[in-house]
This record gives C-alpha cells, sequence and structure tokens, in this order.
C-alpha cells in the first residue's frame, strides 16, 4: 500500500519482558508501514486506545487468561478504531470498530476479532469507558458475584478508579452502604462528595486496618478488590459471616508478579463461611447487553457517572502505563489518537 497514511504509522512493541517495573528496556517504538488486508482482514486507524492495568499480565510470560504478548510484537490494547481498508465482508470503509487493536496508529485486524460500533448509543470515548468493558467489569463482578443485598456493606478498593468508581455507585443504587478506599486527597473527595459514598479511607494515610473498622462497623459483607496485598488482608480480618470477596484484580501484586503474595489471611474464610471469586469479562459476553442498558439508563438519568483521564498522542503510552501504577490517572484512563497522528 502507497498512501499518505502510512507516512506516519507507529506501533509501540514489546522489546523484552520487564523482570518487575516497566523500563527504558521494555517498549520499542516503530514505524512500519501496514501491510495490505488479507482476506477477512481490516486496516483500521485508532481513535482511542484504552491503557489498563492488566496489560502488566500480558508482558509477562506466564499462564493467564490470555497468552503473553511475545517479544517484537505490537502491544495488545483494547481500542476503538475506524477502518480505512476493508478485505472482509460485512465491514467497509469508514466503519468504526472496537477490539484489540494494538498500541499503533495504523495496523491490521481479523475482522471476526473485532464487533462494529452503533454511535447513535454512545461515543466512541464512552464505548471504552463506562458503556465498554470498564462499566461491564463493574456491573458483572458486583452484582453476579458480589451479590449485594440493601443494607450490606460494600467495601471497594482502587475505588475512585476506572472499574471501582462505577462498582461503588451501582452498590449504592442497590441500597447498601459503601466504603471505598483509594490513594490521596482528589480521589477520596470525589468518592467522598462526587459520588457521594458513605465512608472512604485514604489508604496512603495511615494504618488500614483501624481505618476500615471505622468505616465499616458492622463488617464488610462484600469486598470487591482491585488491589490485593495488604488491603485485601485487612478486609479479610473483618468479614461477616457468608461474605463475598470478588477478585477483580490485584494491580499491588502486579509490579512484582513472579513472585505475587497470596492473602495470609484466607482462613477467615471458613471461619466466616465466606467466598472469594475472580472472574473475567470472558464469563459475561453473552451478556453484555443487559450491563450496557443498565449503565446506560444510570448515566442519562446521573445515577452513574464515568470520569475518563485522557491524553494524547500514540507517544503518550509508556508515560499512561505507569500513571496506573503510580495512581497518577484519575478515572479510566485513555489514549486519544488525533487522526493527525495517523
Ligand atoms: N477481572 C477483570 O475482568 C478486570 C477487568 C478490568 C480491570 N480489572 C482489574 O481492576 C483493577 C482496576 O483496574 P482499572 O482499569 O479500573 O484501573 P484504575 O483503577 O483506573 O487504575 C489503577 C489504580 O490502582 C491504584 N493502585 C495502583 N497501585 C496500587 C497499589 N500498590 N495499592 C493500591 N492501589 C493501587 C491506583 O489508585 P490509587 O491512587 O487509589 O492508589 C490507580 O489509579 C485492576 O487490578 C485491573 O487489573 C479486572
Amino acid at each position: 500500500m502507497n498512501t499518505p497514511l502510512n507516512a506516519a504509522a507507529r506501533q509501540f512493541r514489546l522489546r523484552e519482558y520487564p523482570v518487575k517495573a516497566v523500563n527504558s528496556n521494555t517498549w520499542q517504538m516503530t514505524s512500519d508501514a501496514p501491510q495490505e488486508p488479507l482476506a477477512g482482514q481490516l486496516l483500521v486507524r485508532n481513535r482511542w486506545l484504552s491503557v489498563d492495568p492488566g496489560m502488566r499480565g500480558w508482558i509477562t510470560p506466564k499462564r493467564s487468561y490470555m497468552p503473553p504478548v511475545q517479544p517484537g510484537e505490537v502491544m495488545r490494547a483494547f481500542g476503538v478504531a475506524e477502518v480505512v481498508q476493508s478485505n472482509a465482508e460485512g465491514f467497509k470503509v469508514g466503519d468504526v470498530i472496537t477490539g484489540f487493536t494494538g498500541v499503533q496508529t495504523l495496523g491490521l485486524v481479523d475482522a471476526q476479532m473485532v464487533r462494529k460500533l452503533d454511535l447513535r448509543y454512545a461515543s466512541e470515548q464512552q464505548y471504552l469507558s463506562g458503556l465498554g468493558m470498564t462499566g461491564y467489569t463493574a456491573y458483572f463482578g458486583l452484582l453476579d458475584v458480589g451479590k449485594p443485598q440493601a443494607g450490606q456493606t460494600v467495601v471497594v478498593s482502587a475505588a475512585a478508579g476506572a472499574v471501582g468508581s462505577i462498582v461503588c455507585q451501582i452498590a449504592k443504587i442497590k441500597g447498601c452502604r459503601v466504603v471505598g478506599i483509594a490513594g490521596g486527597e482528589e480521589k477520596t473527595q470525589y468518592l467522598k462528595n462526587t459520588l457521594g459514598l458513605d465512608a472512604v479511607i485514604d489508604y496512603k494515610a495511615g494504618p488500614i486496618a483501624s481505618a476500615l473498622n471505622a468505616a465499616a462497623p458492622q463488617g464488610i459483607d462484600v469486598y470487591f478488590d482491585n488491589v490485593g496485598g495488604d488491603i485485601l488482608d485487612a478486609v479479610l480480618m473483618q468479614i461477616n459471616r457468608h461474605a463475598r470477596i470478588v477478585v477483580c484484580g490485584g494491580i499491588s501484586q502486579y509490579l512484582d508478579i513472579e513472585k505475587v503474595r497470596g492473602p495470609a489471611n484466607y482462613l477467615q474464610l471458613i471461619a466466616q463461611s465466606g467466598t472469594m471469586q475472580g472472574f473475567t469479562m470472558r464469563d459475561y459476553m453473552s451478556r453484555v447487553p443487559e450491563a450496557f442498558m443498565a449503565l446506560a439508563g444510570w448515566n442519562a438519568k446521573g445515577e452513574v457517572k464515568f470520569r475518563d483521564h485522557v491524553l494524547q498522542g500514540i507517544e503518550s503510552f509508556p508515560q499512561a502505563f505507569d500513571m496506573l501504577f503510580s495512581g497518577a490517572n484519575q478515572g479510566k484512563l485513555l489514549i486519544q489518537l488525533p487522526s493527525e497522528n495517523a
């Protein structure tokens, strides 16, 4: 292909697997022109990329829910993109799709692996945020795995983040007492003042166990865990009988993912007949329309707010990735790719 599009094609590839935190040897920026799409393929131009903590697992050569990205490959990322050349039935130039479009301006995707978006119902940005996988994860993780009942106490970690902030709001809608745990003044104020949580804990400001005790005096019925580590252990010591722990993520363990520390206090699950269950969206793909309708309805009524943190341009990818681990993101972390980048 020889169009002006190729002039600025850029990709972030995995150079080598990081041992702990990503570093200057992890990524390599390249500017390879894309190939012509083969039968069943689309050439797409990314418009939005989702930057997710789970990416750390994808660059670890260890068994997971997806195979690891191989060194030399374009980094995997979920995105929203526009079709610029189609060699697949049912897709035409100008269609907007979502799927694993990769950390690149332009690239080939297998048409069977992407889904066409209808922009009458949500914006491109929303489809990667509150009305996309982030929102669906919050919805199914809380309601299907956590099974909260009105009046029960729900504790959420990384509560001001993409998934956590939606979990908190759904739990409020369901009539629960909601306790959010987050790092720093800005995030705890957001949870208290904007989202109206019943109690908030700044886990960076002091010991977590006593703060939990004060914030959840009736004990904890549901814990939506995004972080693992010390916070999970502290929660385990304060669960009620038949408590449900939703294992959504364990970001405190991701930077040393070869040596993940399990919960020392898991025997409390025996003492309290509690359950601890992991999940991914793989379990719920057939029920996406249900989550979409519910989230869109709550959002339209102002009952669930989505907060996005948008960076500009493909070059911001390494910085964006680091933000998730320093806590610098305020909401769903997205990269917008202006059309002139393509
Ligand atoms: N199971 C699934 O299908 C699924 C799907 C999506 C996401 N997830 C998981 O859900 C979690 C949240 O993901 P997200 O996309 O919503 O990201 P996010 O919450 O928007 O961003 C990550 C946040 O984690 C917090 N954090 C980072 N390091 C931490 C540490 N050592 N201890 C405690 N908190 C820490 C930071 O917030 P503070 O400033 O508050 O520290 C940071 O802003 C992640 O664990 C992710 O892997 C799971």
